[in-house]
């Protein structure tokens, strides 16, 4: 079918306002958050029902005119973004949050609803996702569930798919596979929802989710500590969570970052002096200790390798500290665009990582300025590396990075996803039956590659033995 008549189509499904091809009404969706990925797609679609997404997907795979789903579009790996040609299958309207269990304690959300709509959705029954991250007013929860993204309760809740109990999802067909009974327990058949979760809308687009609820914790105090080193911002981690069971979320920056943020946005600096790394955490009071503030205060100032601390309990005072932390991809963003590598390192090749990287990028890309942060109970380090992006080119960058990574026995690909970036290096930690096993799956659910074509998956399989 020729585009124009493929065109006809989708207006019919979806209505003629929402086939959407004028160039600057196309270009938000055309470019991710980074600027880094882009593509010009044929056109945006933006279907308001599960029905009409099916629709979609069988007009598209009649005319065998691939489609890339895309939720908030805060993703930075090129997984959400179209290449030429391409029709972009937005989820933004399918946005209806509820109904909340509050006895199964599940919530059922649309893939267009926003991860801060759910939170305050579970808010309202005194319940919580358990899941959270800076892109929260944008970030939808079926990109959410398809990149299986963590952020900064992972320590505590898990990765999305520990938070997700069932979705709906259209495949390749245009057939819809629907699993939100809620029931806790169903061994029926193979997992599909945690198949798809993490797929990258490569096996089938997510219209719908089951979130499973917690109860959330009460936070004492949050502490930003400067400390020396990564090894000591991990000896305080260790002490904290010797004497307290309620660390709830542990996150880490460098003086650098820190400086950039303190450029790009208006906020005042935590310390009278400069320190080289922060460590930034919150405590739960699970213990139920009513002391464990000033308890906390105690062991932080006896800690030989604490610089300095601040610790706050109130809201207000709380959400400054953690601007500190959650603006650093927005101010790295503001200073250009950024090399932008998500991994994840064992504890104890952490520090090792961070005094290999600055030589290891030097060699490829002699002006490039590393800033690093990140999720630190996961050994979660978010890689950006400023005034790198010609040397990175051809991948050589990436490349002396993700070879560091996997000598150490780290993941190259921790939480933002493979997409495009990373989709090249696959082989550095995944062997070559693993990858068969994950080509034999994509093929199976989408024998004619119309769901998001050359994500994921490498070029080809490169034996690594
Ligand atoms: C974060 O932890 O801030 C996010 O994963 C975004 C990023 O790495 O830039
Ligand atoms: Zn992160």
């Amino acid at each position: 079918m020729p585009p124009v008549d493929l065109l006809a189509g989708l207006r019919e499904i979806v209505g003629d306002t929402h086939v959407v091809t004028d160039p600057d009404s196309v270009a938000p969706y055309a470019q991710d958050w980074t600027r880094r990925w882009h593509g010009k797609p044929l056109a945006v679609v933006r279907p308001a029902t599960v029905a009409q997404v099916s629709s979609v997907v069988r007009a598209c795979a009649a005319a065998g005119v691939a489609l890339v789903p895309q939720g908030g579009n805060t993703g930075l790996v090129g997984a959400g973004v179209p290449q030429d040609g391409e029709v972009v299958l937005s989820l933004a309207r399918i946005d209806q949050v509820g109904p909340l269990d509050p006895l199964g304690k599940t919530l059922m959300a649309g893939a267009g609803s926003t991860l801060a709509q759910l939170q305050r959705a579970a808010g309202t029954a005194g319940l919580d996702i358990g899941l959270d991250f800076s892109a929260r007013d944008t970030a939808t929860i079926g990109g959410i569930a398809a990149t299986n993204a963590g952020g900064e309760r992972v320590m505590r809740n898990g990765v999305a798919r520990f938070r997700i109990r069932g979705l709906e999802c259209v495949l390749a067909d245009g057939s819809v596979v629907r699993r939100m009974s809620g029931v806790a327990k169903d061994n029926t058949g193979y997992d599909l929802v945690q198949l798809m979760i993490g797929s990258e809308g490569t096996l089938g687009v997510i219209t719908a989710v089951q979130l499973d609820l917690i109860r959330p914790h009460k936070i004492v105090g949050t502490a930003l500590v400067a400390v020396s080193t990564v090894d000591d911002a991990l000896t305080v981690l260790r002490a904290v969570q010797r004497d307290f069971t309620g660390l709830e979320a542990a996150e880490f920056f460098h003086h650098d970052g820190l400086q950039l943020v303190l450029k790009h946005e208006r906020l005042a600096q935590p310390f009278d002096r400069p320190h080289p790394l922060y460590l930034l955490f919150d405590l739960a009071d699970d213990d139920n200790r009513p002391d464990a503030y000033d308890e906390l205060t105690t062991l932080l100032t006896d800690l030989d390798c604490v610089r300095d601390v601040v610790l706050v309990a109130n809201a207000a005072e709380r959400r400054r500290l953690w601007e500190l932390r959650e603006l650093q991809t927005e101010a790295v963003s503001a200073e250009g665009v950024p090399v932008k590598l998500d991994v994840a390192l064992p504890l104890n090749q952490f520090s090792n990582f961070e005094r290999q990287l600055a030589a290891v990028v030097r060699e490829v890309a002699r002006h490039a300025v590393p800033i690093l942060f990140g999720h630190i109970a996961e050994g979660n380090v978010h890689v950006n590396l400023l005034n790198a992006l010609e040397e990175d080119a051809d991948g050589a960058v990436t490349e002396a990075v993700l070879d560091l990574v996997a000598s150490l026995g780290g993941s190259i690909s921790a939480e933002h996803g493979i997409g495009l970036a990373n989709r090249r290096w696959l082989p550095l930690t995944r062997s070559s039956a693993d990858l068969a096993a994950m080509r034999a799956i994509k093929s199976a659910l989408d024998p004619e590659g119309i769901l998001s074509p050359g994500r994921m998956l490498p070029e080809r399989v490169v034996p690594n033995t």
